[in-house]
């Protein structure tokens, strides 16, 4: 069988239609963005075209789309940006203790220059308790942020609900909704939120290319400080390739058809793993509110990295690929108080639009065989 991956929550191909368009961008959009000659105005139309395009999929204006190197960059520039904005000595914060390290490192820093950051908890399945979040907001909070669905299990948090609190006392919301584009409705106003992170690789485009929504009026200091562009909030001359490429990835991502059949997958891979172990694999994340591309199972009592080893025609990812190769329990996974010895053996398969029926089953074959 020839090689299968399963770790589209690590990174996606990029798709044909974003490879053709790239290719135009790089022909035909050489010239500065911001040019008011003939060569600018083509590069400048592709990435105001663009930016239309990533605005839809959120259901927000083109003019809230700030484009970015990526996700990490988009975090980034949301938390510093609103630190830094908020003219506080102490700002606070409020996230929970299961995001991303694209959250977790910049808040870190954030507390080393004075920032205030409550960390909430999970429960069992990776979700954040909204009253949690009430009982946490002081007079003092400038921001909440946590992700619209974690990478590493899928669960989604209850981002509608924790945004009306934030709103009810006055708070800005942010989430980092890398992992939820193209997979799971992101429309801005329905989920309440003010800011909203996306990642272009992790929906079809390629690598370091991403966006912001940053909601009209809210004021953010800049993340790169230079010439005026993105409207003064992020310099360095726009790439039409890249934007392009992220504008028609965000619009192939909001057909959001193609999941549900994902998801059928995904459903009979968890149920033949059940038939084939038993009480000897457990399910890690919510049971129902998952992304639906996403199965993080734990074989008890084993190590996922081993087993991963043992089938290497097989992409797939313990712990968070981000920072794979590490021996230690997730973070995520000890945030939800997996047991070491269950965690530990924690695989994440996460399946994309072009997953096949085939390609599951060789997998539980091969895990039968791997772990008899
Ligand atoms: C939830 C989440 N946020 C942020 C990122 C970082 O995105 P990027 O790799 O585009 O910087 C990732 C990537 O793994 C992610 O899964």
């Amino acid at each position: 069988m020839r090689d299968i991956y399963l770790d589209f929550n690590a990174s996606t191909p990029v798709a044909h239609e974003v490879a053709d368009i790239m290719r135009r961008a790089l022909e035909t959009g050489h010239g500065n963005p911001s040019s008011g000659h003939w060569a600018g105005v083509p590069a400048r139309q592709m990435v105001e075209h663009a930016r239309t395009q990533v605005a839809d999929p959120l259901g927000c204006a083109p003019q809230e789309i700030v484009f970015t190197s990526g996700g990490s960059e988009a975090n980034n520039h949301a938390l510093k940006g609103v630190f830094f904005a908020s003219g506080k000595e102490r700002p606070h914060f409020i996230t929970s203790s299961a995001e991303h390290p694209a959250i977790v490192a910049p808040l870190r820093f954030l507390e080393r220059l004075g920032a205030q950051v409550t960390w909430l908890p999970v429960d069992g399945t990776g979700m954040v308790d909204p009253d949690d979040l009430r009982r946490a907001i002081t007079g003092d909070t400038v921001l909440v942020t946590i992700m619209h669905a974690n990478n590493e299990t899928g669960t989604i948090q209850p981002i509608a609900e924790c945004a009306a609190i934030a709103r009810e006392h006055g708070v800005r919301f942010h989430t980092d909704a890398a992992q939820s584009v193209g997979k799971i409705p992101t429309r801005v106003d329905e989920l309440g939120v003010d800011l909203l992170t996306m990642a272009g690789h992790k929906f079809h485009a390629p690598k370091g290319v991403g966006a912001l929504f940053i909601r009209d009026g809210l004021q953010l200091e800049p993340f790169i400080h230079g010439a005026g562009h993105e409207s003064g909030r992020r310099a360095g001359t726009e790439s039409a390739m890249l934007t392009a490429a992220l504008g028609v990835a965000a619009s192939l991502a909001s057909d959001l058809g193609p999941m549900e059949r994902v998801q059928v997958l995904r459903d009979r891979f968890w149920d033949a793993l059940k038939n084939a172990f038993g009480d000897r694999v457990v399910l890690n994340g919510h049971p129902e509110r998952r992304l639906p591309n996403t199965l993080n199972v734990a074989f008890v009592g084993r190590v996922g990295a081993e087993i991963l080893v043992a089938m290497p025609e097989v992409a797939a990812s313990t712990g968070s690929a981000c920072h794979s190769g590490r021996d230690q329990l997730s973070p995520v996974l000890e945030a939800m108080g997996t047991e070491p010895q269950v965690g530990m053996g924690a695989i994440r398969f996460s399946l994309g639009r072009t997953t096949t029926a085939n390609e599951i089953d060789h997998v539980v074959t091969r895990l039968r065989r791997v772990l008899s």
